[in-house]
């Protein structure tokens, strides 16, 4: 079976595509023209086809001729990008994928997409609340609504074409040395002074707590290195359910081998919300990284679901952050642990 992955120089790809070599797939992935992870893509030892997103004759080529489709290419944050180039790679991408799968000389018997929880619209203050797969996509940037526009982009093909579609919704995937490399103050100070408080947007935690938010952050500033362990003013932590990139492609994996999955939507997130105070303690007592005492005028937690992946399609994430961060420093060790680095 040959199996397309759009996004295979990415963290999820790359070992999505070792993984199913191990299993005995055919692999072609897709590159951008350019894209500075050529190197990486061609240590794979796998067919590559050389396309932008928005090249739509380019991306029915790859798709040609493929038995299944994974699509993980995706601009996730805008950087120095506009609106309507994250558009055309995520938005108008995704079609031309779906468009390729319909013209494609081989009947595809599975096409997946990567969606996000970032749609679920997840900054929460409420730690009591999960997120399931039917809670509302109610998207608040333009990554998010991409990407539900994505979902309904399948889903319009299914009924229109009877393709098989299978929605994932990944939250959170890290992998290699990432472990060690979060909670930066630069990482908040991107958050707090870049996503949410950007002139003319409207901050989810209140306008009445951005000046208090960006004190906070100022001072964590003073300790570039420091790793931010951040609560509310409470000293409730923030926290949020990180993956490992090996839980993640284990699930991917199970979505494309299995019939029942068709036509579904599945959350495949870590085993479970890790509070930002259990992660910095963790990174302080692994690295030189001073720990940072953060507290911020408000509460962001969420948790996200796993439990239809798992009674469905046997899903069973494993990875907790401890096991993420030891996997981190024995890669760090110069040890192999079976991942393709970011
Ligand atoms: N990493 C996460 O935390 C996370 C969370 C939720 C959803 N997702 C989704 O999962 C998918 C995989 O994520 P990842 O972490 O591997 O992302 P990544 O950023 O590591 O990889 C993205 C891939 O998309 C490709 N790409 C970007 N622009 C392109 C273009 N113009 N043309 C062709 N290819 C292009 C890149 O070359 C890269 O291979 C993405 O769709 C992402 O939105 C990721």
């Amino acid at each position: 079976m040959k199996v397309l992955i759009t996004g295979i120089s990415g963290r999820v790809g790359a070992n999505l595509a070792v993984q199913l070599m191990k299993k005995g797939y055919e692999t072609r992935g897709v590159i951008f023209p350019g894209d500075p992870k050529t190197e990486k893509v061609q240590k794979l030892g796998i067919e590559v086809f050389e396309a932008d997103m928005q090249d739509a004759e380019g991306i029915y080529r790859a798709c040609d001729g493929c038995d299944a489709i994974v699509h993980l290419a995706a601009q996730m944050k805008q950087g120095n990008s506009t609106v309507q180039r994250m558009f055309e790679i995520n938005a108008l991408g995704t079609l031309n994928v779906l468009e390729g799968a319909v013209r494609s000389s081989r009947k595809v018997q599975s096409i997946l997409m990567a969606g996000t929880d970032q749609a679920y619209h997840p900054f929460l203050s409420d730690r009591s609340i999960t997120l399931y797969e039917d809670h509302p996509q109610r998207p608040i940037d333009i990554y998010a609504l991409t990407k539900l526009m994505s979902e309904q982009m399948f889903y319009t093909y299914q009924r229109e074409f009877n393709l098989p579609i299978k929605i994932m919704r990944f939250g959170s995937v890290i992998a290699g040395d990432e472990p060690l490399e979060l909670f930066y103050p630069a990482w908040l100070d991107a958050y707090v002074n870049q996503d949410w408080t950007l002139p003319g947007r409207v901050p989810w935690f209140g306008a009445d707590k951005v000046e208090a938010a960006k004190a906070a952050v100022a001072e964590a500033l003073k300790t570039p290195n420091g790793v931010c362990a951040i609560t509310d003013e409470e000293g409730n932590s923030w926290g949020l359910p990180f993956t490992d990139v090996r839980d993640t492609v284990d699930g991917i994996i199970r979505v494309l081998e299995s019939k029942d999955a068709v036509g579904q939507a599945f959350n495949l997130v870590g085993p479970a919300a890790t509070p930002f105070v259990t992660v910095a303690k963790l990174i302080a007592a692994n690295t030189d990284r001073p720990y940072l005492e953060v507290k911020m005028p408000f509460l962001w937690w969420f948790n996200v679901s796993n439990a239809k992946a798992r009674s469905i399609l046997g899903y069973q994430p494993k990875y907790t952050y401890e096991d993420m961060l030891q996997s981190a420093l024995a890669m760090r060790r110069g040890e192999d642990i079976g991942v393709v680095p970011v």
